[in-house]
Parts: structure tokens; sequence; C-alpha cells
């Protein structure tokens, strides 16, 4: 965002090229949601039948609740909140858009202390503290080596002080230009070790996990987990795409970018099922272990590859990056709302959000520590925080989202904003409309019942 263009909103920045728009977009998407949280629920819901219900997800609910955000964020210039109200939402509007700023703020919250994971383990690669042989003696206590205590916490706070000394910077030059590189990079970098899977001895068995679909799994549970990752995993529900696109220059095309967010996004969960599963089944790991199995199985993986501790070492850093570029666009859900709405000054703002997501995540580092007894409804904070934003907040978010856009605004809306020009892109944009009027709010709505054990 380097340039600045008066807007309705005053001088808001804008991103400086049409790709490091796409580039940013997908930074925002692509993050520990795809390579730790993606593996993590496939493995717990039973492989191919939820990578199934995700694809099938992303494509009706995904990609029309996406170009509502976008449509949403290019027509008003605004944050969440302010989107809402300048469309005259009413109520239910200022509803999503608060329930937009605390839901960001959960979700940084655990976020940051997965990423403080990947600090501990881009350190200990790099002095060799993580033995990769498969016969270390840590065994399969190596994560709980690596993170308990308070080391993990400090990381956490240090993830955090990173993410939001680039807030207070002003963000996006540096994001803008990290996202360019980085996306690119991690995406051979993934593709390399999937190849490497291959060579695994359990490398069918784990790619039959990942794509053969076993339909007797599907149940409410699994839907609702299914259905959360795809939100989770493109940043929806809670106006990050919203306040993205705000930033966007009048030459980005939404409908487009939405696809290919949604293609690269699905393709770099799929390649990290594809580098876990055959190892997970090739060292005798369970796929079920929940959200330390990426952190339990990598450190097999790179035993396996020749110069395994220089590979990790880069693959935990791209990966600690690229969390950032994820929890960037988290902040700055809230941040923008606090500052335009609430009108503190930028910097004010982050502080503020600096202070509350500080102490959101101390309490979700202390999950993995000393607070691991302490639950609420079975689960620790941690836990807690993640199920509800992500399986709660996200998919009521992004009910209200294509609910105001398909049923209050319209086609008209659609029409002007996504611009369709050829049959193809008109018959594209009438699908959106449809999936937003009639496929979104009728499975969120089925699927929130089912799970609650009303239907
Ligand atoms: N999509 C990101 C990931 O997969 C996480 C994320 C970034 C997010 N911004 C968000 C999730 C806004 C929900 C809302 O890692």
């Amino acid at each position: 965002m380097t340039k600045h263009s008066s807007s309705p909103s005053g001088n808001r920045a804008v991103f400086s090229t049409r790709f490091a728009a796409v580039a940013t977009t997908v930074g925002s998407a692509v993050g520990l949601g795809n390579i730790w949280r993606f593996p993590y629920e496939a493995g717990v819901h039973g492989g191919g039948a939820f990578l199934i219900c995700y694809l099938a997800f992303v494509m009706l609910i995904g990609v029309p609740v996406l170009c509502a955000e976008f449509c949403m964020g290019r027509a008003t210039r605004s944050n969440i909140v302010g989107a809402y109200s300048r469309l005259k939402a009413g109520k239910p509007g200022l509803f999503a858009g608060l329930l937009g700023v605390v839901s960001s703020l959960l979700i940084l919250s655990f976020y940051s202390v997965v990423a403080g994971w990947t600090v501990e383990y881009s350190l200990a690669s790099l002095t060799g503290a993580l033995d990769f042989s498969a016969a270390d003696p840590m065994g399969h206590d190596r994560f709980a080596v690596l993170t308990g205590g308070w080391r993990s916490t400090l990381w956490t706070l240090l993830f955090l002080g990173c993410n939001f000394a680039i807030m207070l910077g002003g963000v996006t030059k540096g994001i803008e230009r990290m996202s360019n590189v980085l996306m690119p990079v991690l995406f051979l970098l993934l593709i390399l070790f999937c190849v490497n899977s291959f060579t695994l001895s359990g490398w069918r068995q784990g790619v039959a996990f990942i794509f053969s679909p076993d339909f007797s799994k599907v149940n409410p549970s699994m839907l609702l987990g299914a259905m959360g990752q795809a939100f989770f995993s493109l940043s929806l529900g809670l106006g990050g795409m919203m306040t993205y696109a705000s930033y966007f220059s009048k030459t980005t095309r939404l409908a487009r970018t939405a696809v290919t967010t949604a293609v690269l996004d699905s393709a770099v969960a799929i390649l990290a099922g594809v580098i876990i599963f055959p190892a997970v089944f090739t060292f005798n790991l369970s796929p079920e272990a929940g959200p330390t199995l990426v952190f339990e199985v990598l450190p097999y993986v790179f035993s396996q590859l020749p110069a395994g501790r220089m590979w990790a070492t880069l693959f935990f850093i791209l990966l600690f990056l690229a969390s950032l570029t994820s929890t960037v666009s988290m902040s700055e859900i809230a941040i923008a709302y606090f500052s335009e709405e609430r009108r503190m000054s930028r910097r004010k703002a982050t502080l503020t959000c600096a202070l509350i997501a500080g102490a959101g995540a101390l309490l979700c580092a202390l999950s993995f520590g000393p607070a691991a007894g302490f639950k609420v409804c079975g689960m620790t904070m941690f836990n807690l925080f993640d199920y509800v934003a992500s399986n709660i907040s996200l998919p009521l978010g992004g009910f209200i989202c294509s609910v105001f856009v398909g049923w209050k605004l319209r086609s008209p809306f659609l029409n002007r904003y996504l611009q369709p020009v050829t049959p193809l892109t008109r018959a594209y944009t009438g699908y959106l409309g449809f999936c937003m009027r009639w496929v979104c709010p009728t499975a969120i709505f089925l699927i929130f019942l089912n799970s609650i054990g009303i239907l």
C-alpha cells in the first residue's frame, strides 16, 4: 500500500500493483490455517471425507462469501463496522461488525501461540537442539520438551510484538513486499517436501487416508469442523477480506481474485496433507493427535531429507513469516475499527489491540503448561478460543454477510462491483448471487442446528 488516494473515508492506502493485491490476499489466507490446522482437523475427522466436505464448502460458501466481503469493502472503503453502517445494515450489521472485531482478537490470541511454536522450532532446528533422527530419545515427546514451560509463552509474546510492530509501522509496504516473495517460495518448498513424502514406506496409506473418502465418517461435528475450516482458511466471516478489499485499487478484479485465492489456499492445504499423513503412517503416529499433530510429525519428515536440519530451519522460518502475513490481516480488522470508528489514533488503536491480544495469548499459551487442567466445557482455553471463534463466530459472520449482500443489496450491487462483462462472467456472478441468497444461509443454518443437536 504505497499510494494514497482520497476516498469518502479520507486518505486510505492502496495496494501498489494488482499482483501485490493478490499476493497480500493470498498471504492473509495462507498461514497456519492451512499447514497446521487443516491436517489436524482432517486427522481428527477421518481424512478423505473431511477433505471433500471442506472443498465443497470452499466452493459453495467460501468463494461467494469472499466475493460478498470484497464487494462490501470496495463499495464502502471502510472497516467492518463502518462498512455495515454505511450500507445501512442496522442492528444485525452492527452485531456482525462487533462480532468480527471481538473474534479477530480471539483468533489472534491462540494463533500467536502456534506461531510461537514456529519460533521455538526454527531456533531448535538452527541450533541442532531438535534431533531429527527417528530414534531420538525425546521420541514422541519432542513437542512437550520444546514447548512446555515458560519459553513458548515468551515466543508467543515475541511473535505478537513483531506483529504489532509491523502494524505500528503502518503495515503495508513491508507486508506487501514480504508476500510477493514469500508465497511463491513457500509453495515451492511444500512441493519439494511433498515429493519426499512419496519415498516414505507409509505413503500409500497416507495418501489413501487423505484422498479416499470414507463417508461413514460424515457426522454433524465433522461438517461443522469442515465448514469452520473453510471459513478460517479463507480468512472469512470477520471482515478481514472486506478490510483488505477496501485497500484494493480500482483495477483489481474481485471475482477473479476470489477464485485465485481459493484455489491457491486449498492447494496449500492439500499439499500439507500430503506431507503430513504419509509420515504419520510411516512412523506409527496417530492422525488424531489434535493441535500438536503437525509439530510432532514434521521432525520425522525432515529426518528423511538430506540436509534435514537446513530444510527444517528454512521451513519454520517461512511458516513464521506466513503466520505474520495472516495475523497482520487479523489485526487490521480491529485496528481499522478502533481508529476509524472510535476515532483513536492509529498508534493508540494498535496498542489497545496489542494489550487485549496479549492477555488472550497468555491464557492460551498457559493451556499447554500450568493451566492445562483449567477447562471450560471440557476444553482448555486454547481449544475453547479456537472452537468458539472458528466454528461459531466465523460461520455466523458469514451468514449475516451473505444474507445482507444476497437479499438486501441484491444483484445490482454485485453487478456493479463484480462488473461482469462476458456471458461467462455474468453466469458466474449469477451463481455467486444464488449461493449468497440460498446456499450459504441454508447450509450454515442447517449445520448449526445439526451440531447443537436440534436436527
Ligand atoms: N486464513 C488464515 C490462515 O489460514 C487465518 C486468518 C487470517 C483469519 N485472517 C483471518 C481467520 C481473519 C479468520 C479471520 O492461517
